[in-house]
């Protein structure tokens, strides 16, 4: 297969969202496309058209995405039309389980969606994209082990970019 996938994402280095994005693009290579993670402070409008395959993954910040992946979200308006057909996946994590974990996915899927890409939902697995969850005192543990659904999501995307290219 070919093809290229970009991850953009908003993480500190070692937490979270930071550790799931480099599970999904384990799975992006494991399916044989290319997967590059961006931070989104560097992710570049440009940078959206030249891949087959988009997967943002932003924290849950007051039960939506985070600020800057707003922003980032925001700054892609004027590209209306030019990522039609491209596949779409998101990753989130939070504190609380039911602290607007799904609301936030589900802001990430509304960007695909208004830009007319493609969103494969997972029947196997989380539905609507991996979730990860931080336990009490340590910031940096996991309660939901995230690591599988991560790279399901990579490779689940991959493989579809790979039927419709
Ligand atoms: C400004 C801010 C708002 C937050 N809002 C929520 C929230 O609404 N629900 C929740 O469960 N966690 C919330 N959190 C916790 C973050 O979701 C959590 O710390 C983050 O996902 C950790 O990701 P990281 O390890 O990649 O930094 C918030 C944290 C910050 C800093």
């Amino acid at each position: 297969m070919s093809g290229k996938v970009l991850i953009v994402f908003d993480g500190r280095e070692g937490g979270m969202i930071d550790r799931m994005a480099k599970s999904v693009a384990s799975g992006v290579r494991t399916a044989g496309l290319t997967a590059i993670c961006e931070s989104v402070e560097n992710a570049s409008m440009a940078d959206l058209e030249n891949y087959q395959g988009v997967i943002l993954g932003s924290p849950c910040y007051f039960a939506g995405p985070s600020a800057k992946m707003k922003k980032f979200m925001d700054e892609s308006w004027g590209l209306r039309g030019k990522l039609k057909g491209k596949i779409g996946g998101a990753f989130t994590a939070s504190e609380h389980i039911g602290g607007g974990n799904e609301m936030t996915l589900h802001a990430l899927l509304d960007f695909f969606l208004v830009h007319g890409m493609i969103v494969q939902g997972d029947c196997e697995g989380d539905y609507f994209g991996p979730i990860a969850v931080k336990s009490g005192c340590d910031r940096d543990d996991v309660v939901v082990d995230d690591s599988g659904e991560c790279a399901r999501l990579g490779e689940r995307v991959a493989r579809l970019v790979g039927k419709l290219a």
